[in-house]
C-alpha cells in the first residue's frame, strides 16, 4: 500500500515537472535588446523619434518579435564617443543583450561597430551614417536601417551640379558625419563639373557660426552645401537667415537639416532643399497607415529617425523570424535580410552585401512645416561600401 501510493505520487510529480517544462518550452525567454541612443543633448529628440519607431513596430506585432517577448535595456549615449566603449560593454557584459540598436552620432556607432565586431554581438545601427561602419568596419552581423553618409552628399551632388552651380562652399561639423557627407557630395559635384572651393567646419557639437557665415558672405559662392542636423541643424539655419545669406547665396543640405526641426526653425527654413531617403508627403498608402499610427500613439509627426528605428525593428523580425528567434543563427539571419525587400514607409529598400540600405534619395523642399517631395534625385542608390570584405 505505500508503495503503491510512493509510485503513484512520483509518476503524479513526473507528470507534473513534464507538463512544466513543455510549458516552459513554449516560452521562449525574453529577447533582451540593448538601446543605445542619445536621450540628452543635440540629438536627443533623434535618440526619442528611433526608440518610438521601434517600439512601434513592435506593439504592431504584439509586443512580441519571432515569438518572443521584448525587453528593453536602454542607456543615454550622450553623443558622446569617449564614453561609447564603456556603455556598450555594459549593455554586452553586465545586462547580457541578445542585440544591439544604435545609435546617431557617427564617432559612438564606430565604438559600438568596434566591440559588436569583437563580440560577435548582433548590432542595428538606426541612424549613424559612418562610412566605415558597411565600409573597412564591416561584418556579417552589423546591419544599418538608416543610410552611408555619402548616400544623401552623393546625390546632392548630382542635383547641384544639374543646377548649373560652379562655385560652392561647404559648412559643417569636424567629425565623421560632417567630414563622409561632403566627401560624397564633392564627388558627384565635381563630376558633374563644379568645384568646391572652400571646405568649413567647426567641432561637433559646436554653434557658433559667425565668423564661418562671414567667411562665405566674403567667398560669394554661388550656393552652399551643408551637413548638421538636431539643435545644430535648427541654429544654422535660423544663423544663415539672420546673417543676410538666405536670399543671396542658396543653402542646400543632406536632408537631416530640416528633418524634425521644421518646428523650430519656422520661416527660416522655408523653400530649403535637401536630400535624404524620406520626404513629408510621400503619400503611399504604407506610409500614410505608418504617419497615422506614429501621430496617434505619440502625438506627434513622425521624421526619418522614426522611420529608421520602425525599420530597424522590421529588420530584427525579417531576420528572427528566419532563425525562429535564435540569435546565434547569424548567418540564416544575414541571408533573409539579403533576401528582403524591407517594406519602409519610406518606399521598399533592399539591403546590400555590405548590409546598407539600396534606396531612392529624393529631393524635398521646405513648404511650412513639411519636407515636400520634388522628386527621386537618385534612384535605388546603393553605398559603394568601399572597403568591406564579405
Ligand atoms: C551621424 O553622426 O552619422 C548623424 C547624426 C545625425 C544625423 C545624421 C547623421
Amino acid at each position: 500500500m505505500t508503495l503503491t501510493r510512493t509510485l503513484l505520487a512520483s509518476l503524479a510529480s513526473a507528470a507534473l515537472s513534464l507538463a512544466g517544462s513543455s510549458a516552459l518550452a513554449q516560452t521562449p525567454a525574453k529577447l533582451k535588446v540593448g538601446l543605445m541612443l542619445p536621450f540628452t543633448g543635440t540629438f536627443a529628440a533623434l535618440g526619442t523619434a528611433i526608440e518610438n519607431g521601434f517600439r512601434l513596430h513592435v506593439a504592431e506585432n504584439g509586443g512580441k518579435l519571432a515569438g518572443r517577448e521584448i525587453e528593453f535595456v536602454k542607456v543615454d549615449d550622450e553623443s558622446d564617443p569617449a564614453k561609447a566603449t564603456d556603455n556598450v560593454n555594459k549593455l554586452i557584459k553586465r545586462d547580457n543583450v541578445d542585440v544591439l540598436i544604435g545609435t546617431v552620432h557617427s564617432g559612438v556607432a564606430m565604438a559600438m561597430a568596434k566591440v559588436a565586431k569583437d563580440s560577435g554581438t548582433l548590432l542595428i545601427v538606426p541612424n549613424a551614417g559612418a562610412d566605415a561602419v558597411t565600409g573597412p568596419m564591416c561584418a556579417s552581423h552589423i546591419f544599418r536601417s538608416s543610410f552611408s553618409n555619402w548616400q544623401p552628399g552623393y546625390a546632392m551632388g548630382e542635383v547641384m551640379a544639374k543646377k548649373g552651380h560652379k562655385k560652392v562652399v561647404t559648412i559643417t561639423w569636424k567629425y565623421a558625419a560632417g567630414d563622409e557627407s561632403v566627401r560624397g557630395f564633392k564627388e558627384a559635384f565635381e563630376k558633374g563639373g563644379g568645384k568646391v572651393v572652400k571646405e568649413l567646419s567647426l567641432p561637433f557639437p559646436n554653434v557658433e557660426f559667425q565668423s564661418l557665415l562671414t567667411e562665405i558672405a566674403a567667398t560669394k559662392p554661388d550656393a552652399v552645401y551643408t551637413f548638421f542636423a538636431g539643435g545644430g541643424a535648427v541654429k544654422l539655419v535660423k544663423d544663415y537667415a539672420a546673417a543676410g545669406l538666405k536670399k543671396n547665396i542658396p543653402l542646400y543640405g543632406a536632408g537631416f537639416l530640416t528633418d524634425g526641426t521644421l518646428e523650430a526653425q519656422g520661416a527660416d527654413a522655408e523653400g530649403l532643399m535637401t536630400t535624404l531617403h524620406y520626404a513629408d508627403s510621400l503619400g503611399t498608402p504604407r506610409d500614410n497607415s505608418f504617419r497615422l499610427a506614429y501621430a496617434k500613439t505619440f502625438k506627434m509627426q513622425p521624421d526619418v529617425y522614426a522611420v529608421q528605428g520602425y525599420d530597424a525593428a522590421q529588420m530584427l523580425s525579417i531576420g528572427l523570424n528566419a532563425v525562429k528567434g535564435d540569435v546565434s543563427r547569424k548567418a540564416e539571419f544575414a541571408d533573409a535580410l539579403h533576401k528582403a525587400r524591407i517594406d519602409s514607409p519610406r518606399g521598399a529598400f533592399t539591403i546590400s552585401r555590405s548590409n546598407n540600405p539600396v534606396q531612392d534619395i529624393y529631393l524635398r523642399q521646405v513648404s511650412g512645416k513639411e519636407n515636400k517631395l520634388v522628386g527621386i534625385a537618385s534612384k535605388a542608390l546603393a553605398d559603394p561600401g568601399r572597403g568591406c570584405r564579405l
